[in-house]
């Protein structure tokens, strides 16, 4: 099956009140995890690529290992370029193949940030590739971008921009956060401001960037094995689902896949310290990821079968 856009996904996620995995890769077991439990599960699934992923792997090589998860697979996937920093990744993305992008203007100012999503948007459409842009601030750091503070979506202002810009999708800040470490006391989100959203934008896709889950058993399995994560704390699953209801059809998780692997690594390691052949410490990091991936399809996604 070629690469898919992610217009029906997104339609019929949002009809039936479930969310699709955007999953970040830069590797090869990552991808084969993910793709084996999508397989398993029949779920949707999107493979995004950070530009930082981008440089680590090779746009080149990202590509071709998605092919061959295409060829051994019967899956909806779309390739999606997450946190895109300016028009010219985009363009090279949508040149490259990928099936949607991300412009990610929320540090720019407002206008800016509707004029260069335009652009992008402009370019992407003719070549029947999808955008998504991003308005309001979401706390802790990415490659590009660095905040403190959050500064949640302002719903009158998501409706202008999706109107001006004309992108396909919006990723909206309600009180996730990128990494690890998300909330210190208890987790929240603003779900009468999503509500808002939704409502004020009816049928339009919204996107949940930050919504990994930082399982514990991963913390503690990689703590007893060398790990120094602390109070690393994630978004708990039951506040996802919800979110998942309501109008967001994109959720991307990163951190956790991190995690399932490193955790798993430094345990192999730890207990097997005469062994030295990456394959023995990447076959459970592999099957990590899948299970991890799995689980989130079906019991927080609520996207199994749904292809
Ligand atoms: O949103 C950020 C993603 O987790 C990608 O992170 O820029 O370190 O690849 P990265
Ligand atoms: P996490 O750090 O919560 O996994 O968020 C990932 C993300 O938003 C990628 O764009
Ligand atoms: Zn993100």
């Amino acid at each position: 099956m070629p690469l898919t856009g992610p217009k029906e996904m997104f339609e019929r996620a949002y009809r039936e009140g479930y969310a699709v995995g955007a999953f970040n890769v830069n590797n090869m077991e990552i991808i084969q995890g993910i793709v084996a439990a999508g397989a398993e599960e029949k779920a949707p699934i999107i493979l995004q690529v950070s530009a930082g992923a981008r440089k680590y792997a090779g746009q080149g090589y990202i590509v071709k290992l998605v092919e061959a998860a295409l060829n051994e697979c019967d899956l909806p996937i779309v390739l999606h370029l997450d946190h895109g920093a300016d028009f010219q990744i985009c363009k090279d993305c949508i040149d490259g193949g990928f099936t949607s992008v991300m412009f990610d203007g929320s540090h720019l100012p407002y206008e800016e940030n509707i004029a260069v999503t335009k652009q992008v948007v402009e370019y992407a459409h003719p070549r029947g590739v999808w955008v998504e842009a991003e308005l309001g601030r979401l706390a802790g750091v990415e490659e590009h971008v660095s905040s403190e503070k959050s500064i949640y979506t302002d719903p009158d202002q998501a409706v202008d921009f999706v109107k001006r810009s004309g992108c396909d999708s919006l990723a909206i800040a309600i009180g996730t956060s990128h990494g690890a470490y998300k909330f210190t006391g208890e987790a929240k989100l603003d779900f009468d401001r999503l509500q808002t959203i939704t409502n004020m934008l009816p049928g339009y896709p919204l996107v949940l960037h930050g919504a990994s889950s930082v399982p514990q058993e991963f913390v503690a399995m990689a703590n007893q094995h060398g790990g120094k994560l602390g109070s690393a704390k994630g978004v708990p699953e039951d506040l996802l689902r919800r979110a998942a209801s309501m109008g967001v059809c994109k959720i991307n998780i990163d951190s956790d896949i991190r995690l399932a692997m490193t955790a798993n690594i430094r345990k192999y390691l730890d207990e097997n310290p005469e062994k030295f052949d990456p394959r023995d410490y990447l076959k459970p990091a592999r099957e990590a990821v899948k299970n991890m991936v799995q689980h989130k399809i079906r019991t927080v996604l609520g996207c199994s079968n749904k292809i």
